[in-house]
């Protein structure tokens, strides 16, 4: 029957994951815009944005998040630092229901305190309902591959056991600059019971696949 635009049958909300610079911004733009930047800036804070499919005759309306990677990664730096510092300093610090850190120290700790607050904050909005994932490295840089356990104990710790997640090794138009083999990432997938697919937000090369397929497997 009809639909207007904005009527769907489902709505599903998917995040991108993975090491700064592996192409998760563009993944969305071009999932959801068919839009590709040679000179992406790093995302600041997190960000949405939605499209529709056609799955079985019904619309599935996925809601995908996209945050930065490096924010975090620092936050992670962060964090350690702050944890060693306090452990030996031996200052006192509370965290209320998690999410509120009271510093009775200098102000240096207090920043750091509030870096805490935000990363928990960051965190567990950004995973809070998800269904689907999409795990980013980028063929071309080995430490992003690297990165892929953490980014998987971070999403296991904060979601459902249910959650669909599909392993993207991105990039692969930069044939001549590969670094991490199909079978390396595909194998790693098979271990983790990880989807598996390399892509190109450049070309375009499984971009809506990679969507298409973790929007189906969760409907
Ligand atoms: P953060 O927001 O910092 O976490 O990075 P990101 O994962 O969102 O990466 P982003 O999409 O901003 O892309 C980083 C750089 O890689 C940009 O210069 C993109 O143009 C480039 N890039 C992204 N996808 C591809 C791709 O499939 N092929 C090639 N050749 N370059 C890509
Ligand atoms: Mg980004």
């Amino acid at each position: 029957g009809y639909k207007a635009e904005d009527d769907y049958d489902y709505l599903f909300k998917v995040v991108l994951i993975g090491d700064s610079g592996v192409g998760k911004s563009n993944l969305l733009s071009r999932f959801t815009r068919n839009e590709f930047s040679l000179e992406s800036k790093s995302t600041i804070g997190v960000e949405f944005a939605t499209r529709s499919l056609n799955v079985d005759g019904k619309v599935i309306k996925a809601q995908i998040w996209d945050t930065a990677g490096q924010e975090r990664d620092n936050c992670r730096d962060c964090i350690s630092g702050m944890i060693g510092m306090w452990a030996t300093l031996g200052q006192e610090w509370q965290c209320d229901a998690g999410a509120l850190l009271v510093v009775t120290v200098g102000s240096e700790h207090t920043h750091l305190g509030l870096v805490l607050v935000r990363y928990r904050a960051i965190t567990s909005a950004y995973y809070r309902g998800a269904v689907g994932a999409l795990l980013v490295y980028d063929v071309t840089r080995h430490s992003t591959f690297e990165s892929v356990e953490r980014w998987l104990r971070e999403l296991r710790d904060h979601t459902d056991p249910n959650i669909v997640v599909m392993l993207i090794g991105n990039k692969s138009d930069l044939r001549h600059l590969v670094a991490v083999s199909t079978e390396d990432g595909k194998s790693f997938a098979e271990r983790e019971s990880l989807f598996f697919m390399e892509t190109s937000a450049l070309d375009a090369t499984n971009v809506d696949n990679a969507f298409a397929e973790v929007l189906t497997q969760i409907y």
